[in-house]
Parts: C-alpha cells; sequence; structure tokens
C-alpha cells in the first residue's frame, strides 16, 4: 500500500487519506464508510490497561454510535494476531464483545498519514488520536491524547452528535451541548433591540 504522508497534520476540512487494510473483521477500504459517519481511533498498544479500557466503553456504546449511524474503526500497529488474541482476551475478562474492526498497521502506513504516530516518540506506537469523518469522506473533528490519559466515550459519541446537529449550518452547539438541550443560533450583528445578539440560545426545533 502506498500512502500518501501529508505535509502538514491532517486538520479539520482535509479528506481523510483513503486506505486499504486487514482488521479483525476482514479487509477493508475506508470508501465503504462512505455515507455512514466515523469514528477512526488509535491506540498505543493492545494488552495494555487503558486500551483495553477505553475498548471496553466503545463495546459498550457501540449501539449507541450504531444509532448515529456511526460505524467504528480502531487502529494500532500491532499485528492482526495480536489484535485477535486481545479481543478474545477481553472477552474472557470482561465477559464484552469487541464488535468494531481493529486495523492492523504493522508497517505504520495508515498511522503516519493519520499523523498517528508520533515522530518524537521513542517506540512506534501510535498516540490516541481519534478522527470523526463524516459521510463524504472528510474530517470533521480531531484529537490527541497521550498514552496514560483514556479517552471519554461519552465525548465522542456527544461530538458526533453534535458535528450531525451543526452540519446544516442553520444552528451552533452550546458547551456540553447533548441532543435535546437548546442550541444557539449563528452570530448576528450587534444589536440594541437584541441584548442577547452575540448569544441567541434557542429551544432546538
Ligand atoms: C495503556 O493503554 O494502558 C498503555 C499504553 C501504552 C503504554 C502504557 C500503557
Amino acid at each position: 500500500m502506498d500512502l500518501h504522508i501529508p505535509p502538514r497534520p491532517l486538520r479539520i476540512g482535509d479528506q481523510a487519506p483513503p486506505f486499504s487494510a486487514r482488521t479483525t473483521h476482514g479487509d477493508i477500504t475506508l470508501d465503504q464508510f462512505r455515507g455512514r459517519w466515523l469514528l477512526f481511533f488509535s491506540h498505543p498498544a493492545d494488552f495494555t490497561p487503558v486500551c483495553t479500557s477505553e475498548f471496553i466503553a466503545l463495546a459498550e456504546a457501540a449501539s449507541m454510535f450504531e444509532a448515529a449511524n456511526c460505524a467504528l474503526l480502531g487502529l494500532s500497529v500491532d499485528s492482526l494476531y495480536s489484535h485477535v488474541a486481545w479481543v478474545r482476551a477481553i472477552k474472557a475478562l470482561a465477559g464484552v464483545e469487541i464488535p468494531f474492526p481493529v486495523v492492523e498497521d504493522p508497517s505504520m502506513a495508515i498511522g503516519r498519514a493519520y499523523g498517528m504516530i508520533d515522530d518524537e516518540a521513542t517506540d512506534s506506537s501510535a498516540v490516541r488520536a481519534t478522527y470523526v469523518i463524516d459521510p463524504e469522506g472528510i474530517i470533521q473533528a480531531t484529537n490527541w491524547y497521550p498514552m496514560q490519559v483514556g479517552r471519554c466515550v461519552d465525548e465522542m459519541l456527544r461530538t458526533v452528535h453534535a458535528l450531525q446537529r451543526t452540519m446544516d449550518g442553520s444552528v451552533l452547539t452550546p458547551a456540553c451541548w447533548r441532543p435535546g438541550d437548546d442550541v444557539l443560533l449563528p452570530p448576528s450583528l450587534p444589536s440594541d433591540d437584541s441584548p442577547d445578539w452575540f448569544h441567541r440560545l434557542r429551544p432546538d426545533a
């Protein structure tokens, strides 16, 4: 696979680099997710405590991502054999089935294309990078967490919901917004008549 390494980190608005890969659910291509939202996340290593907790939390929230038409896709530089063994071990340990595919990336081709490999790191582990990719294959949100801090799955799902709600540009979502909460109207011109012109909170239609 010949993946282009971007000259700068991927940003919101960039096309997600296309790839094909082996996963715990068979071969996949990024194209397969067109028409759906995709949460694409990397983790430093299989069989590690924080990563295991994240996988269990993601598995437990999988039906809520499904209801939001958002697929889940994991990645690390570990081999497919390691991923399969780890997923089985999670099932044996916690009774949790991992319902999403996990990409193997031992060549780091995908991790490098997505900026999931920290150039400053002393080893080749992927960082905890997360990309929310829209149904057209455009990156709409991204974050990076260090290896010692697990991500909050609730916030991942909330971000997907907020991106979906604001996609048509008609409203904005305030801090900590959740579906059903009030939304904000886009900024308007200063006005003495409407003192709330810079913060127009309205019930969601
Ligand atoms: C963890 O997920 O717990 C972990 C990952 C990489 C290094 C150390 C810990």
